[in-house]
């Protein structure tokens, strides 16, 4: 199924605590968004790519995406103060007829085309569909510090990017949540609140976000990982 593929990189990522976007960081010879554009670059359902942008990034991301040869990015959007508005801004810029969107973090880069096809064709047979996994540890509510209650783990999903979505139906969840102030976690978050069904399609757990400094050594295992399972 072809689709088009949002990707926010318009974050000051202060969690990693880099001193910079961590989207720039290198990750074992690369910027990490280059390898979460790799992937897309190299899908063939892939029909463009719109990266949103913080204004003062735009020229680094511009030398980058010519340094690496990147080719499917049919716009820069402007990224806005949060990811909410970053990601609204790219969906202005698609093309008017896209009929499949996806909307990826920068800062996912192990995302795997099978997951993306998966998740793109159920987007077109129900309208929106996100990658998530089956949560591993034992989950509590606490109040003030003392457990309340054990949350039954059966069924709980840890949410990542893609999040795939018909156009039409992000786009009026986007429109909804601005015009009602609402500002959520996820687009998947926006789309629920306006009644709309939410399909969860299973996807992995090397699928991370690299959020935090460690997340970092967990990405290079990962890249070891694929390499030794490449000879
Ligand atoms: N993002 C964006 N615009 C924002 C905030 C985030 O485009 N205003 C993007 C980030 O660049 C990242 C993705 O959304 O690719 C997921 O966000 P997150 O992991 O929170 O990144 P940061 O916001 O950069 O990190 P932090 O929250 O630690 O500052
Ligand atoms: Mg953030």
């Amino acid at each position: 199924m072809d689709y088009f593929v949002v990707i926010p990189a318009a974050g000051k990522g202060k969690r990693m605590k880099a001193g910079r976007n961590k989207l720039f960081l290198d990750l074992e010879g690369l910027p990490v968004i280059i390898h979460t554009l790799a992937v897309f670059e190299s899908d063939p359902f892939c029909k463009g790519i719109v990266l949103s942008v913080h204004s003062d990034e735009q020229f680094e991301f511009e030398q980058l995406l010519s340094t690496h040869n990147i080719k499917k990015v049919h716009a820069l959007a402007a990224g806005g103060q949060e990811r909410q508005y970053s990601v609204y801004s790219g969906l202005k810029a698609l093309p008017p007829e896209t009929e499949i969107v996806l909307v990826h973090d920068g800062a996912r880069p192990f995302i795997t085309r099978d997951t993306i096809a998966l998740l793109a064709e159920s987007a077109r047979e129900t309208g929106a569909a996100i990658a998530a996994v089956p949560v591993k540890d034992t989950i509590k509510q606490a109040d003030s510090g003392k457990v309340s209650q054990t949350v039954d783990r059966a069924n709980l999903w840890s949410v990542q990017t893609p999040q795939a979505f018909r156009t039409s139906v992000l786009l009026a969840a986007q429109q909804k949540a601005e015009d009602e102030q609402f500002l959520g976690t996820d687009e998947s978050s926006l789309v629920e609140r306006t009644g709309y069904p939410v399909q969860i399609v299973e996807s992995d757990y090397d699928n991370i976000k690299l959020t935090t400094p460690e997340d970092l050594y967990f990405a290079r295992a990962i890249i070891a990982k694929r390499k030794e399972s490449q000879v």
